[in-house]
């Protein structure tokens, strides 16, 4: 166990009464946020995004994973999600594009029924987009007579591709974790996606935050996060593993799987733009 430090502890008073003040300021503006934290660098917000965002300042880049169309209902896979039927169509339901509207950095995880929509959207913002992938190493072996289910896409709309990573792919497992949540991203998977679309220092806004994997992401990579959660029990879960990751200093959890060296070949739906 470490000695008592009083300078330390003096210190850590400070920022927490710092915090509330801002958590505070931050409620006081935002009426349709039910609670408000802030950690570190990280802003949460309990409540509804459509009702939240409007009152939010800007952010250098979107990052989410929003719910996704999938039918719990009929055969399939979305049948076999049981817990599907325990969300009340937060997780399954979609969401309204329309949100994007006011960023013109975005990069969106989405299933197949959402891809044309997304960018549709993208194009409407006259904005250039890229599919990106995330290629599971280790997929349930369910084919239903279809494909193996080993790809979930990513659009990214962006004006200029400046970030550091290029490649449109990441691929690695899907990882076991301890919490209760259905749809827990990686860290690799969402520490990649950062270098897609934004910097060190930069802002990051994920409205339907879950568990807060892009923030946790973020506080490892030293970028600033904003996050809105509209469970209260995601949200919680959310704001421990946010104070996890500043206790925890800038380890990963689980190490990155390396990133591929090759650039996919083929799948570009885009306007002729690589
Ligand atoms: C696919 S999950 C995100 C999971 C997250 N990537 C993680 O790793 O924990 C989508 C989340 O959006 C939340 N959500 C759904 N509708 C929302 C809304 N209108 N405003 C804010 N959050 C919402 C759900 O409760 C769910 O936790």
């Amino acid at each position: 166990m470490s000695e008592y430090d009083p300078r330390r502890d003096a210190f850590d008073s400070f920022n927490v009464a710092i915090a509330a003040n801002r958590a505070k300021l931050l409620a006081d503006r935002c009426p349709a946020a039910k609670r408000v934290e802030v950690i570190g660098q990280c802003e949460l917000y309990l409540g509804d995004c459509m009702e939240i965002l409007p009152a939010l300042g800007k952010v250098d880049a979107v990052v989410t994973d929003p719910p996704y169309e999938i039918a719990a209902a009929g055969g399939g896979m979305g049948a076999k999600r049981k817990y599907l039927a325990d969300i009340d169509g937060k997780i399954d339901a979609g969401f309204d594009l329309a949100l994007l509207s006011a960023f013109d950095n975005w990069f969106v995880f989405c299933g197949k029924p959402q891809l044309v929509k997304l960018i549709s959207q993208a194009e409407g913002q006259g904005l250039r987009w890229q599919i990106v992938t995330w290629n599971k190493t280790n997929p349930t072996p369910l084919t239903n007579g279809n494909y193996l289910p080993d790809t979930e896409y990513v659009i990214h709309a962006f004006k200029t591709h400046v970030w550091a990573a290029k490649s449109r792919f990441i691929v690695g497992p899907v990882e076991k974790n301890d919490f209760a949540h259905p749809t827990v991203k990686p860290q690799y998977v969402m520490a990649q996606s950062l270098r897609r679309c934004s910097s060190g220092g930069q802002s990051v806004l994920d409205p339907f935050m879950g568990t807060a994997s892009t923030g946790v992401a973020c506080v490892k990579s030293g970028r600033s996060f904003v996050g809105i959660e509209i469970s209260e029990a995601y949200f919680d879960i959310a704001c421990k593993r946010i104070r996890d990751a500043y206790r925890q200093g800038d380890m990963f959890a689980t190490p990155a799987p390396a990133a591929p060296k090759a650039e996919q070949i083929g799948l570009d739906l885009g306007s002729g733009d690589q």
